[in-house]
């Protein structure tokens, strides 16, 4: 049953991996072609070498000169063949590598956000990283030693005919020395596939430890994070140890039974010999054929140890680009020309454990400008997750002019609709490659304009390389405040008709904020506009504000009226005019 398995997994692996090799199937066939040109000529130079012995015994100068610059000749080529050979074979690597990591940035891409978050980054660092690359290696081992293999078998027949019971000697040594080889490889895969499992976790616990560089000083966590560090260090090791030992062991088994096998041919030889079933000479030819019979035997051993390693990076890469993690939905509605009526119909949200947000309910019209205030921990991000698919709604519905989310194709649910996260990622491009990331074809002028609206314009002004200026991860270069105006003025150039703000403004300045929200403010009419807050004078000019407490909805009015009725806004209100 496990056989079938593994089997229909090899299978499934190499025709998915087909997928992408056959895209470079003609440098792929070129290498086995030259591969085959050079085996050739590897063949031929023993035998011009056995040439050259001879004249010299026969005394043949000449001839021996024109031996030996054959040999010279065939030397050359075959080195020029296989410099060849290997500069195409790197295009061969790196192209194929290449486009399966592409592929698979895409699937990452699609991969629902409660996946990721399950994950470390580490995970898809390490498929994308590593994992690739011993694919694609998968036909290097095939090809190299051929030639090679063909002639092996072609002794193991000759074998047959000069003395068929050595024949079945060999037969049945090979076998043990194969099964004892099948036994490493099974025990050596799973824990591998442990190992590969723990060094994702060791490669997102080191980009961590190097994004996070700096709170680590500020906190003087130096060396918790370094015991931290290495205790998985060492937690990696010991696994990779485990896996050598286990290696070793069975190596160790492996030579001595090989040796055990030699000094038993000697013996049984001696005893055909003895019985006159094998002459002398027959058995001088046997022992030297012994070692390319056991070469066979290895090259045999090493296609099958490549094919695991393939198989199981193959099945870690394949995880990624088919079903392994659960993707976004691709099919849906497309929506388009959105007029922004948003409405929560008794949608209850759980992250996984306990609700997060209890049946709430409310509906916002086109063009309506809504403030959404609570404790830390409400909910809040919580509504902005779901209207933008996110998260997928579980209980309840989430309508966009009266189509339920989970039915709008996601690609048009998010065209339609800009989200200013609390902690915008910029990345490590120029400003204006920031900017221009969610709508390439933004003219100069709108891209300027959006600019001014985010209070941004003056201060890219004022760097040396303007809109050229480079940012660092993450945006590093920047202060807070101006992290999150670029982030609005990358929102307004992609100019949706709903726009989300996630406390996007929480870092500015009253008076910046202050801008900011007038821009805001006096966008078209058309758009609908969703305000997160805790600074409760950002929103008391809204339309209207959501009060969450808990996960729950509590009151929806105007600041005016919620200040007459709704006891806990009231609270935050004069709790915020009092710290003034
Ligand atoms: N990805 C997540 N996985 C699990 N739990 C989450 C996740 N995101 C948020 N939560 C939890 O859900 C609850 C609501 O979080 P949410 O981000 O919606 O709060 P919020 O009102 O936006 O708070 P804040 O004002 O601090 O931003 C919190 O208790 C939080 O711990
Ligand atoms: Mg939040």
């Amino acid at each position: 049953m496990k056989k079938k398995k593994d089997f229909s997994e090899t299978k499934n692996n190499l025709k998915m991996s087909w997928k992408f090799i056959k895209n470079n199937k003609k440098k792929l066939f070129f290498i086995v072609f030259l591969s085959f040109l050079v085996s050739l000529l590897s063949v031929a130079i023993p035998i011009f070498t056995a040439k050259l012995l001879l004249s010299l015994s026969d005394g043949l100068l000449m001839e021996l000169v024109k031996v030996a610059g054959f040999i010279l000749i065939i030397e050359v080529s075959r080195n020029i063949i296989n410099t060849s050979m290997r500069h195409i074979y790197d295009y061969y690597v790196l192209d194929t590598v290449t486009e399966i990591q592409m592929e698979m940035f895409k699937e990452t891409l699609k991969i629902r956000t409660s996946e990721i978050d399950k994950n470390t980054s580490g995970t898809f660092i390490e498929r994308i990283n590593n994992d690739t690359n011993e694919i694609v290696n998968v036909f290097d081992v095939t090809i190299s030693s051929f030639l090679d293999v063909i002639s092996n078998f072609g002794v193991l027949i000759a074998v047959i005919f000069i003395s068929y019971p050595m024949f079945f000697f060999f037969v049945i040594t090979s076998f043990i020395n194969a099964f004892i080889n099948h036994k490493r490889r099974n025990k050596v895969f799973e824990q591998q596939k442990k190992y590969r499992k723990m060094r994702e976790k060791k490669t997102g616990l080191i980009s961590e430890v190097v994004r996070g560089v700096k709170d680590i000083k500020l906190l003087g966590a130096e060396e918790g994070m370094l015991d931290k560090t290495k205790a998985q260090l060492k937690k990696v090791n010991k696994e990779m140890i485990i896996i050598n030992k286990t290696s070793r062991v069975f190596n160790f088994l492996f030579w001595n039974i090989r040796d055990v096998f030699d000094f038993l041919f000697i013996l049984f030889g001696v005893y055909l010999i003895r019985i006159d079933l094998l002459s002398i000479s027959n058995f001088v030819i046997l022992y030297t054929y012994r070692g390319r019979i056991e070469n066979l035997l290895d090259y045999f051993n090493r296609m099958a140890d490549v094919l695991k390693d393939f198989n199981l990076s193959a099945t870690r890469v394949f995880e990624i680009l088919d079903k392994g993690f659960k993707k976004e939905k691709i099919n849906g509605t497309d929506i388009e020309n959105v007029k922004g009526n948003i409405e929560f119909k008794e949608v209850s949200f759980s992250y996984g454990d306990g609700d997060v947000l209890k049946n709430v309910n409310f509906e916002i019209k086109p063009g309506e400008r809504v403030g959404f205030v609570g404790a830390s921990g409400s909910g809040k991000s919580t509504i902005f997750n779901l209207i933008t698919g996110l998260y997928e709604v579980q209980n309840g519905s989430v309508l966009i002019d009266g189509i339920d989310v989970n039915d709008i194709s996601l690609r048009s649910l998010r065209k339609n609709i800009s989200l200013i996260p609390q902690n915008p990622y910029i990345f490590n491009f120029s400003i204006k490659d920031n900017l221009v990331l969610s709508n390439k074809n933004v003219g100069e002028a709108n891209m300027i304009d959006a600019c001014r609206k985010a209070q941004i314009y003056d201060r890219i002004m004022e760097f040396d390389d303007k809109f050229e200026t480079e940012v660092g991860e993450g945006g590093v270069t920047l202060s807070g405040g101006e992290k999150q105006r670029v982030a609005i003025a990358r929102s307004l150039i992609k100019n949706s008709n709903i726009i989300l703000f996630d406390e996007a403004t929480s870092a500015l300045d009253n008076i910046t904020q202050n801008k900011i929200q007038e821009a805001i403010y006096g966008l078209d009419k058309d758009k609908t506009i969703l305000i997160i807050a805790h600074r409760l004078s950002t929103v008391i000019n809204c339309d209207k504000i959501v009060v969450l407490d808990d996960g729950k909805i509590i009151d929806i009015a105007p600041h005016e009226i919620l200040l007459k009725r709704c006891s806990k806004y009231k609270e935050l209100y004069k709790f915020e005019e009092k710290s003034k």
